[in-house]
């Protein structure tokens, strides 16, 4: 196969790189070889280490500091061991640090607790949503998602375990790492002695920094740069654009491995789907590879995997091997694989958003920004010089925003303004933001809020809301829940928020032909749609299965189908404590689909004589997505609610359930009235 759409005279896979872009960065002159050394003298080679005595004499003079350093260089692994070695967990205390991803909490934990030497979950342990490995007596350092830190906040205000807590990955601007900054310096004024640290891979330290800074304590807050090793790294450019980046991708990657000298190939794409398409489309190349080339190995790495799958990432490959992994935004930033020296960039990532016209919620494919694109690059010249590709002509870089805007300035803040709301911040005006939510946006949050009961007149959280905030679910699969008790299905709908709150639930399995597991899925397909078909996986799985191979004949993944069964299991008491009933619907499916429209009621459409769909607000044309079991078939009433929406090319709704158009008045009548207020 030949790449003939390199632009002349840049790098191409095969072509001299003779004209070459460089990520900035410190060049350092010789590789250190890793493997063979022992965990000590690996830490003591990273390059933080030497920032070690500096690290610790500010934590103990500041009371937040900013950390900046190149991604690999040691922090995230390193910093809570340092302050544990240096006795900030001493009397009971805890070290707790922060990331915005699951995946990069549980792999880092998995990592540390190896180096400490102890079983994860002992002195090293990892909490994320309805999983917690970590133990409130022995554990000493804690990675946990931010998310779960600002929840902890609602217990426990002051956060009072912990003496030191290192918000990891600030630079994202998650949501809660935003919320967490604010409340944080909230708790210090209170509580003087909790040190924050503020890690960030970007240099965008200096409005953190004022963020923190008190004109009248100089020693409030400081910035320690730690320097970063890092290799040139060369970039070429698409001379056209490419209509399909994850085939190019599976090209660039194979064309690579003929062409160039060893070192491993990490591949950015956006997520699962398109992960598991280039993995096909490499798989369909392997067959043709020449005696001569290294034998690919294909890995994925994303969100979806178990702990194990994502931990084989960070094995060595073998002699006469190469790895090319396939990845999400995940090893952008948050985790760190040793050994790769190309990098291939689709240009593209997943985010959320949010629409506050239409008050539609959305995840969308969107183009990266420069810092995102210099960060990916940036991951070729770890250990040696290394080279990028990305799949987009360099007029498109020219083009991109400099930073993704954050998190709370573009996704739904329903769930999180009730949070805020529950642990007192009821003037969301005088809330320390580090960036403010958009007005439209909070103003959309409390008009949901206000129509679902859970703010009164005044503003402040009723009882129901006060309960909402501290279930572990967005606000409108929580207010399900609630519900349940007027529709008297509580028992059908614990199940469903369970199997909402997993992905990828229905697999094919290794070897067995698409069609026949399609056949399989069918089984489990109620008319309504996929909400109640969902149901119908999750009681087989119970009443018949429980094991990996009845969920194999069944086209299901036993892993995901035991973890809904664990969520279900923790929900179940969150129900108990707020004396929720347990009834069961009795097969009378038209109950259930009423309770879910409480849940969902944002999310209405009309059928149209074309097969697409209009949404209820904002009449926005919206495709069904095959794998939905409505995706061939005409809703009898016209109507359906939907979990959630993704933009890519086209718009499309996933997990949708037919409804009768009545039951959305009983919800949109009073939203819309509260509208035209
Ligand atoms: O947080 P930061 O990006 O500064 O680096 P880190 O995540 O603490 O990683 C430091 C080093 O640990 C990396 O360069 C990897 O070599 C190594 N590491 C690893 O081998 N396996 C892991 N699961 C995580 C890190
Ligand atoms: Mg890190």
């Amino acid at each position: 196969m030949s790449l003939k759409f390199w632009k002349p005279g840049t790098a191409g896979p095969g072509s001299t790189l003779d004209r070459a872009t460089e990520v900035e960065g410190n060049v350092v002159p010789s590789a250190p070889a890793y493997s063979s050394l022992s965990i000590q003298s690996q830490r003591e080679r990273l390059p933080i280490f030497k920032h070690r005595e500096k690290l610790l004499y500010c934590v103990e003079k500041y009371g937040v500091i900013i950390v900046v350093g190149q991604t690999g260089c040691g922090k995230t692994t390193q910093l809570p061991q340092y302050l544990f070695e240096a006795g900030w967990a001493a009397d009971g205390n805890t070290i707790a640090c922060t990331q915005p991803r699951r995946v990069a909490a549980t792999s880092v934990a998995t990592r540390v607790a190896a180096e400490v030497g102890t079983v994860l979950g002992d002195e090293v342990g990892y909490t994320i949503r309805f999983e917690d490995v970590s133990s409130k007596e022995r554990t000493r350092i804690l990675y946990m998602t931010d998310g779960m830190l600002f929840r902890e906040t609602l217990v426990d205000p002051l956060l009072s375990r912990y003496s030191a807590i290192m918000i990891d990955e600030a630079h994202e601007r998650s949501v809660y790492t935003d919320l967490l900054l604010g409340v944080l310096k909230k708790i210090r004024r209170k509580r003087p002695s909790l040190r924050l640290i503020v890690s960030s891979a970007t240099l965008d330290a200096t409005a953190f920094l004022e963020y923190f800074k008190d004109s009248t304590d100089p020693d409030q807050a400081t910035i320690v740069s730690l320097e970063g090793r890092m290799y040139p790294v060369e970039v070429a450019y698409l001379q056209e654009p490419t209509p399909d980046y994850v085939r190019m991708a599976a090209q660039v990657s194979w064309n690579i491995n003929l062409q160039q000298g060893p070192g491993d190939i990490l591949v950015f794409l956006t997520g699962r789907e398109e992960i598991d398409r280039c993995l096909e489309e490499l798989s369909e190349l392997i067959p043709t590879v020449p005696k001569a080339a290294s034998r690919l190995i294909p890995l994925a790495l994303h969100a979806g995997l178990s702990t194990d799958e994502q931990l084989r990432v960070f094995e060595k490959a073998e002699r006469g091997t190469r790895k090319v992994i396939i990845s999400t935004n995940i090893a952008e930033a948050s985790v760190t694989i040793d050994g790769i020296k190309y990098v291939v960039d689709s240009g593209f990532v997943k985010i959320r958003t949010f629409n506050p016209t239409t008050a539609l919620a959305s995840l969308s494919t969107v183009p990266t920004s420069v810092a995102s694109a210099i960060q990916r690059a940036g991951r070729a010249g770890r250990t040696a010089p290394g080279v990028c590709y990305r799949l987009y002509p360099e007029s498109v870089f020219e083009s991109l925003t400099h930073s993704t805007p954050p998190e709370v300035t573009r996704i739904d803040m329903t769930t999180p303004i009730l949070q805020l709301k529950s642990l007192g911040i009821d003037d969301l005006m005088k809330f320390e933001w580090v960036s403010a939510p958009p007005s439209e946006t909070v103003l959309r949050a409390l008009e949901g809020l206000a129509a679902a009961g859970m703010i009164g007149e005044d503003g402040r959280l009723t009882v129901i809301g006060e309960q909402v905030a501290e279930c572990p679910l967005e606000v409108g699969i929580a207010r399900m829940l609630f519900m349940s008790k007027e529709h008297k299905c509580g028992e059908e709908i614990l199940t469903i928020a369970a199997m909402t709150s997993v992905q990828d639930v229905f697999i094919i399995p290794d070897g067995a032909p698409g069609a026949l597991a399609e056949l399989e899925r069918r089984k489990f397909t109620a008319e309504e749609g996929d909400h109640l078909t969902l149901l119908n996986a999750y009681n087989a799985f119970t009443k018949y299965g429980r094991s990996s191979g009845w969920c194999k004949s069944h086209a299901l993944s036993f892993r995901v189908m035991s973890r809904a069964v664990s969520i279900r299991g923790q929900l179940k008491k969150y129900m108990q404590r707020f004396k929720l009933p347990l009834d069961s619907c009795e097969g009378d499916a038209r109950r259930l689909r009423r309770c879910l429209v409480s849940g969902y009621w944002r999310n209405g459409a009309r059928w149209m004589a074309d097969g697409t769909y209009r949404s209820v607000r904002g009449n926005k044309v919206l495709h069904v997505h095959p794998t939905s079991v409505l995706f061939t078939r005409k809703p009898r009433s016209g109507w359906v609610i939907f979990h959630e929406m993704e933009e890519t090319k086209k718009t499309q709704i996933r997990i949708i359930t037919e409804i009768e158009p009545d039951w959305l008045l009983d919800h949109g009548h009073k939203y819309s009235t509260i509208e035209k207020r």
